[in-house]
């Protein structure tokens, strides 16, 4: 697969950290940035970017890293397409995919250790979208999305 990545000053180390779990795994890695953890470092700037690189198909999935995460899943959630859960367990990490196809993890790396982190990844590029009443609440969601995006170009 390939992984867009993103961080801010806060979770740098994390996403370096993650970056070489997903080689190790055998995935294809594109970072967005930021590529320092030693300034401060907006997390909206890094991540819109990597959710975009999601959004357009050039990545599969991102992986987006900020203090908390609160951040980075509220500036992904901004763009079309873009599903982000912020996940700090194993078990919401592969809900976020069954039920929610989310395409973007959010993970706060100041708030989550970091083999932790690495079980959340696993857990979460491991698991696949589930159909049936799953699908029908996500295809709300899109519907929605389209309702909203026609009612502002009317505008
Ligand atoms: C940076 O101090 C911090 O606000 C940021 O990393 C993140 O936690 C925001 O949601």
């Amino acid at each position: 697969m390939r992984i867009a990545v993103a961080s801010d000053h806060a979770g740098f180390t994390m996403k370096e950290d993650i970056k070489n779990y997903l080689f190790e795994l055998g995935h294809d890695v594109e970072d967005c940035g930021a590529y320092s953890g030693e300034k401060s470092a907006d997390y909206p700037d890094w991540g819109i970017k990597a959710a975009e690189t999601v959004a357009s198909g050039k990545a599969d999935r991102g992986i987006l890293v900020c203090g908390t995460g609160v951040g980075m899943s509220i500036t992904a959630n901004k763009v079309k397409g873009v599903y982000a859960a912020l996940c700090a367990d194993e078990f919401t990490a592969r809900l976020s995919r069954e039920h929610n196809a989310a395409n973007v993890l959010a993970l706060g790396g100041r708030t989550t250790g970091a083999d932790l982190a690495r079980g959340i990844v696993k857990a979460w590029l491991g698991s696949e979208p589930e159909g049936g009443r799953h699908l029908a609440r996500r295809q709300k969601i899109a519907d929605y999305e389209s309702r909203a995006e026609k009612i502002v170009q009317e505008e």
